[in-house]
């Protein structure tokens, strides 16, 4: 069966990635959600369905080499093309620069760039077929690396840097790239980072949430929708010309122009 239009979502089994894959729902025909955790794809399938498109989950761990060609040809034997592909997974360690391992730095790449790299390129040819689109999500320690969040910094300024390369290709081969880069946004992993920080900070888990926003230099936490929503726009007809973009969406967070 072939599909009107079709998307792959990467980390769809919640946070930013779960968000996007509800939001698409409404553009696309049929969305196609990637993660491991199979219960709680189910329910971002249940959510997407209401919403309106046909769901596929499959449950696979992105830092496999062969995870990649796994999804992509799922995706066209159940639906027959692919039009945007949305690189979201990522669990990069937040850890010291000092103290990380270099076992801890390779698990980092390996999903969010790794696993979001290989995933473009297999899914390539199929993009150009449908003159489609991706976008990759990046996020804001790229812009202001600091030594408790080298990697976070690091792999995240990769994926700006491999977008923009994707993006110069893409210009001749008639796909759309781009990335990303969030500021804060109160997801489980937003949630976790404020366990380890608070009581390094001598706070409780809430008081750091509520200090966090006015030391980041923000007005508040940004949410799952309004990053999807942005991410709904790239993917849509009326951005089509937007391309090699790195946009940021951080409440205002990153104060250098
Ligand atoms: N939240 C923020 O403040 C923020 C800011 C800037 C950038 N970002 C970026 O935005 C993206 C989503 O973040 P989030 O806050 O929504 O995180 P999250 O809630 O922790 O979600 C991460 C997603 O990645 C999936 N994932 C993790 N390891 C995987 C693996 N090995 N294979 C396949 N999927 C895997 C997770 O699903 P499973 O566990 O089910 O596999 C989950 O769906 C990340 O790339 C993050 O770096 C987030």
């Amino acid at each position: 069966m072939t599909a009107k239009s079709v998307a792959i979502v990467t980390g769809a089994s919640q946070g930013i990635g779960q968000a996007a894959a509800i939001r698409l729902a409404r553009d696309f025909s049929a969305v196609s959600l990637v993660a491991r955790n199979k219960d709680n794809l189910d329910e971002t399938v249940r959510r997407v369905q209401s919403a309106g498109a046909e769901a596929m989950a499959h449950a696979i761990d992105l830092r496999e080499p062969q995870a990649a060609e796994i999804v992509v040809s799922k995706a066209l034997e159940r639906f027959g093309r692919i039009d945007a592909l949305l690189n979201i997974a990522g669990a990069v360690p937040q850890i010291d620069l000092f103290e990380m391992t270099d076992a801890q730095w390779n698990d980092g790449m390996a999903l969010k760039f790794h696993g979001a790299r290989r995933l473009t390129i297999c899914a390539w040819e199929a993009l150009k077929a449908s003159k489609g689109s991706v976008v990759f999500i990046s996020g804001s320690a790229a812009l202001d690396p600091k030594p408790g969040f080298a990697a976070v910094a690091a792999i995240n300024a990769a994926i700006i840097a491999l977008a923009k390369a994707f993006a110069e290709q893409g210009i001749k081969d008639e796909v759309q790239v781009n990335s990303v880069v969030p500021g804060p946004v109160m997801t489980g992993r937003r949630q976790t980072f404020f366990e380890k920080w608070a009581p390094a900070h001598h706070l409780t888990v809430q008081e750091a949430i509520r200090k966090f926003p006015e030391e980041a230099g923000i007005s508040r936490f940004g949410k799952p929708e309004e990053i999807a929503d942005l991410l709904g726009y790239l993917v849509s007809p009326a951005a089509k010309w937007l391309t090699g973009a790195s946009l940021r969406m951080d409440g205002g967070e990153i104060k250098g122009i």
